[in-house]
């Protein structure tokens, strides 16, 4: 039954990796054309329309990555994250996600499946709730919408 008072509103922290502060210059065949602000503005009017909050943060650096998941822990419910490069290389991303047991969906622009074979593994896709690949910038739209779906699914009644 849906509650009368819905509690604060949930808090989502958005990852971005390497190279992604390049995007509207980078490839934009590959990537499309948007940069990362205009990006984080849709995603934050999406945040709006689902009344949650996110907090977005790129770097190219692997240790600062690891740095946000651990400090999200507690502080936030749930992680959307385009791990870029790092998908495909980083078992220090993966055990932080895993170490934080953070509801996880993974994200990315372009179909990483359809790409070089070099792609086509995720070290994080086996601990994520799921994974969006394939249609630029809305793989962060659907993502947020898989993700607060999921954690509304499985909201412990209070
Ligand atoms: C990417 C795909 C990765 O393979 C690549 O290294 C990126 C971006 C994407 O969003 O399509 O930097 O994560």
């Amino acid at each position: 039954m849906a509650s009368s008072n819905p509690g604060p509103p949930l808090q989502i922290l958005v990852l971005h990796g390497p190279n992604l502060n390049l995007l509207g210059q980078r490839e934009p065949n590959v990537y499309g054309s948007l940069t990362l602000t205009e990006i984080n503005k849709r995603i934050d009017d999406q945040a709006r329309t689902l009344q949650v909050k996110v907090s977005c943060f790129q770097s190219n650096h692997e240790g600062a990555l690891v740095d946000a998941i651990q400090a999200a822990w507690g502080e936030y419910q749930g992680l959307l994250i385009n791990p870029a490069a790092y998908t495909h290389t980083s078992v220090a991303m993966r055990d932080a996600i895993a170490a934080v047991k953070l509801p996880t969906v993974e994200v990315h622009l372009s179909n990483i499946h359809q790409r070089e074979a070099f792609r086509h593994h995720s070290y994080i896709a086996p601990i994520a709730v799921g994974q969006i690949s394939g249609f630029g910038y809305y793989s962060y739209i659907l993502g947020l919408q898989a993700l607060v779906q999921h954690l509304r699914d499985t909201a412990s009644p209070s």
